[in-house]
């Protein structure tokens, strides 16, 4: 059912040319028959033989030994064909879908509620496109090889009944008999698949650690104890391995010579006491032959493919559970920030703990606006309401008079520029990070507007400095920049972007004073021309914005401009400003 839903009618195409391969692959070894019998053709009483030379009489080609052996060349080539469509035919297809699965996962990825992303293992969401996707599609590619030997195998055993209906009756018992003692020995390596799969796991999860700490495991030479857990897990896993491997070596090494005794047995007692003819003999032999190893690779095949059932699991699973967790948007587009923001009677919480209560605000156009408040307060938390990342219990939040909930949400989006504590940064060129691959650096007008954004930010002129200036690599996670410049970075990108709305969540809380006057310098800048919230718990940095609010434990305590908060010596924020060696 599943798999007819991947496939659709495209599995009876499939279906259909693996059947015609089977029915040219027997009916072309059915005709070495009359060829190893040529010389007695006349006289033989077989039926299939008579049919055969009247069928190519009718064709207008005559008995011969050559129109015999074209004609079989005919077969097998059509044989060819028909294999070759249909695998070219399913990569085909199983191509197209890795794809569609593909780009269909990120844009989950994109639309899924931050909420949900939040809680949902990183491992989890890039195991689904790296690694489950081709598990699965291999799946199906294996799920379409058990189906082939399904097809030969019948077609194989109604040849044989056509040649011989007694001995298939005894071959195929034997058959059975080697298919149930093979089934035994498919459990043990299925077991042993599993334990490989599991180990992988175990290497990746600590290998990814290495990665990720790479810079303090060097500097303190740490390596060697991480590494001993490393070590014995590749152990066990050679172990596993090389168990796997003998395990399938066995089928495939015994299989020759059991079927050679088999089939000689069937020789010697046919030949010997029944005294029928060799050819026959033969041919029926090359038949089961096929048979046999046809019957093994569908042990191997089935094999695999429980193995793998498991990835068409993980992505049903998880198409459903990205589907509940989509985010719900408005349809109305917007595309300009005309007046004002308000956020009316906004409560949060996370499952029990309630984050913010009764918080309401006015971010007025062009209007600079600081949120302050000790770690914890609920100052991300209230970003998050802001961008629709997050959806409050009760309350609205509304820009220019409308609920964000009639907002296509990503048109808000649009609006705004964002700096956190953490700089974002690519793994690509200064010029990359700046823009988003928006526009090529060659171009004269890009690099304009790239610059004056990197000199609006306060990064153009180490950028400059550096080897190669805007085209430098900056390494992953901007390893090859300080933190300082890396939030310059970030801000000339937001600057290049150019949007309504600004909003820096502790964006300055990491650097060194330094940095803090350039980055400040930067955000000072910007008032007036657009709309600027600052979100810090250091006040310096909320200093010159037009009106403040003051938050604590997820409430508004207090609100008012610097002067007027500072100067009422009962108030929170008095007794910060004591505590931050600020005065006015
Ligand atoms: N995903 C989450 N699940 C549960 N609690 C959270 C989550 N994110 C933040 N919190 C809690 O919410 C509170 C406010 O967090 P946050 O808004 O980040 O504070 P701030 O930015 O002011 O330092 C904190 O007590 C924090 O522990
Ligand atoms: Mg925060």
């Amino acid at each position: 059912m599943v798999f007819y839903g991947y496939f659709g009618k495209w599995l009876y195409v499939l279906c259909f040319l693996l059947l015609f391969g089977a029915m040219c692959d027997s009916f072309g070894i059915m005709m070495l028959l009359p060829i190893l019998n040529f010389n007695k053709l006349e006289d033989s009483n077989n039926y299939y033989t008579e049919i055969l030379c009247k069928t190519l009489e009718s064709l207008g080609l005559g008995v011969s030994l050559t129109s015999l052996l074209f004609v079989i060349f005919i077969i097998f080539s059509l044989k060819g064909c028909f294999m070759f469509l249909q695998k070219g035919f399913l990569a085909y297809i199983l191509c197209g879908f890795e794809k569609r699965i593909k780009i269909d996962f990120c844009h989950k990825y994109e639309s899924m509620k931050y909420g949900y992303f939040v809680d949902t293992k990183i491992g989890y969401l890039n195991n689904i496109v790296t690694t489950e996707i081709a598990r699965a599609m291999n799946c199906l590619n294996t799920y379409v090889e058990v189906l082939a030997n399904i097809i030969f195998v019948t077609i194989y055993i109604l040849a044989a009944f056509f040649i011989n209906f007694k001995l298939t009756v005894i071959v195929l018992f034997v058959c059975s008999l080697l298919f149930v003692a093979m089934k035994s020995l498919a459990r043990i390596s299925k077991n042993m698949s599993v334990l490989i799969s599991e180990n992988n796991a175990e290497t990746q999860s600590v290998l990814l650690q290495i990665i990720g700490n790479f810079k303090y495991l060097k500097a303190t030479n740490s390596f060697k104890r991480i590494f001993d857990q490393l070590f014995v897990i590749i152990e066990s896993g050679r172990k596993y391995n090389f168990k796997g491997r003998v395990l399938v070596a066995i089928p495939l090494s015994i299989i020759d010579p059991i079927s050679v005794l088999l089939l000689s047995g069937l020789i010697y007692y046919n030949v010997e006491y029944k005294g029928e003819s060799l050819s026959s003999v033969l041919i029926l032999s090359l038949i089961f032959y096929r048979l046999f190893s046809r019957v093994f690779s569908f042990q191997a095949f089935w094999q695999k493919f429980n193995s793998l059932v498991g990835g068409i699991e993980v992505l049903r699973k998880a198409t459903k559970v990205f589907d509940i967790q989509k985010e719900h948007t408005g349809k109305l587009k917007i595309e300009k920030f005309e007046k004002i923001i308000e956020l009316k009677g906004i409560s949060f919480s996370f499952s029990s703990k309630q984050v913010l209560s009764d918080i309401n605000m006015t971010i007025p156009k062009n209007k600079s606006i600081g949120i302050v408040g000790e770690s914890g307060a609920g100052k991300t938390t209230l970003f998050d309401i802001f961008t629709g990342l997050l959806v409050p219990q009760s309350g609205t939040v509304c820009i220019d008079g409308i609920d964000y909930r009639e907002i296509d949400i990503s048109a808000i989006r649009n609006l705004i520029g964002y700096v956190t504590q953490d700089a974002i940064i690519f793994n690509d060129s200064f010029a990359n990070n700046i823009t988003l691959w928006k526009c090529n650096f060659n171009d004269y007008r890009c690099r304009e507007k790239i610059e004056n954004a990197s000199i609006m930010a306060n990064c153009d002129t180490f950028i400059k400095e550096t080897s190669m200036g805007y085209e430098t690599e900056v390494g992953d996670r901007g390893i090859r920049v300080s933190g300082g410049q890396k939030q310059r970075i970030s801000i000339a990108r937001e600057i290049y972007r150019n949007p309504d709305i600004m909003i820096f969540d502790e964006a300055t809380s990491a650097l060194d004073s330094e940095s803090e006057d350039f980055v400040q310098k930067s955000i000072n800048a910007m008032k007036g021309q657009r709309t600027v919230v600052i979100i810090a718990h250091r006040l310096s940095t909320v200093k010159k914005c037009d009106y403040i609010y003051v938050l604590k434990n997820g409430r508004i305590v207090e609100e008012g401009n610097f002067q007027e908060l500072c100067s009422n010596t009962n108030s929170h924020f008095f007794r910060m400003c004591e505590a931050q060696n600020l005065q006015n």
